[in-house]
């Protein structure tokens, strides 16, 4: 119907009054071609060790209540190369490139984090079996290329807020992690960043973060690696970092959890493609007499638009432009 044209209109509009945004292109194909040299492929940006702990963990199907902290312990200790645990690996390390020893950088190799990941849990007194199924489920479900990737991302999170609030948009293109919880994380480690630079300055951003295809990092019921800092953002954001966020998807309810969607200040909807979306929307938006019938009759690039933005108590109709 128009929701990403819309959005690019948008982004367009926020820049051209000074705001800074960084827009996470789910597929690359809604935002990155049109903002073309503003493109970061996600490939490039370094996750942290606790997201690494979470997408290791949903990708090897480990369940966060018995296996999360000795992930988080394992990954952490891994990569600030904690001496106890490590002794074998470093030597090894150094072996293989003299340089490793002066500044720590950790090389991810398979075998390697999975004989510290078993030495580490022994260590916490984890059961066999439990040692067992982490080792097995990782050797059976993660690839080696997972891992030999992360030696690759070397861009920071920290680096891409910088670089928004030097010049936007940034557009963090994650059509090259085809993986839905790679991609997760890199949206949780950017806006994540973020919040940690609105904490050590003390004073707002004035940064919008666009996430489409919402239903992919924020969907009802179902826990994701990004969902509580989006979430956070959603009902702090605004007050506490100068941080906003815009989200689009083809539904309402479902594809948004409702802490997230009651929290959005406007709202633009179009023909709805579910029944109850419109009560969803009438729950926290004056929509005076639309109806579902007229939006039936809405066409591509046209929108209803409640809330913040509308100084008036029904919604204003609009058209996206050309984009
Ligand atoms: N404002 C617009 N200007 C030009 N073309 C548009 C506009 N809005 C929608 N379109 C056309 O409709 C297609 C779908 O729009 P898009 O914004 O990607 O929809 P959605 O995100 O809802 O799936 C676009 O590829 C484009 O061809
Ligand atoms: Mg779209």
């Amino acid at each position: 119907m128009g929701k990403s044209r819309l959005v690019k209109a948008l982004i367009e509009e926020l820049v051209r009054v000074g705001k800074h945004v960084i827009v996470f292109d789910h597929s690359g194909v809604d935002y990155a071609p049109h903002f073309r040299d503003r493109v970061i492929t996600s490939k490039e940006i370094a996750i942290s060790p606790p997201t690494i702990a979470s997408v290791i963990a949903e990708k090897a199907r480990l369940n966060w209540q018995t296996f999360g902290e000795y992930l988080e312990v394992a990954v952490i200790t891994y990569v600030s190369g904690d001496k106890k645990v490590r002794k074998q690996q470093s030597t090894q390390l150094i072996d293989q490139q003299p340089s490793a020893q002066a500044n720590q950088v950790v090389k991810w190799d398979k075998a390697l984090f999975t004989k510290h990941l078993v030495d580490s849990m022994r260590g916490l007194g984890a059961r066999d079996s439990t040692v067992e199924k982490a080792r097995l489920f990782i050797d059976y479900f993660i690839e080696n290329e997972f891992f030999d990737e992360l030696n690759r991302r070397t861009l920071s999170p920290m680096d891409i807020v910088n670089m928004a609030l030097k010049s936007s948009p940034i557009v963090i293109d994650l059509s090259l992690d085809p993986e839905l919880v790679v991609k997760q994380a890199i949206v949780a480690d950017v806006i994540d960043a973020a919040w940690r630079l609105v904490k050590n300055n003390k004073a707002p951003l004035d940064l919008v973060f666009v996430i489409d295809e919402a239903q992919n990092y924020v969907p009802e019921n179902e826990w994701t690696i990004c969902g509580d800092v989006i979430e956070t953002t959603a009902r702090e954001g605004r007050k506490w970092g100068g941080l906003s966020l815009i989200v689009a998807s083809q539904r309402i309810a479902r594809d948004v959890r409702a802490s997230i969607r009651a929290n959005l200040g406007t709202v633009f909807f179009s023909r709805l493609s579910a029944q109850g979306d419109l009560r969803e929307i009438a729950a926290y938006m004056d929509l005076a007499d639309v109806s579902e019938a007229t939006l039936a009759q809405l066409g591509t690039r046209e929108f209803f638009v409640a809330g913040l933005m509308n100084p008036l108590r029904k919604p204003i109709l609009i058209r996206v432009r050309d984009a």
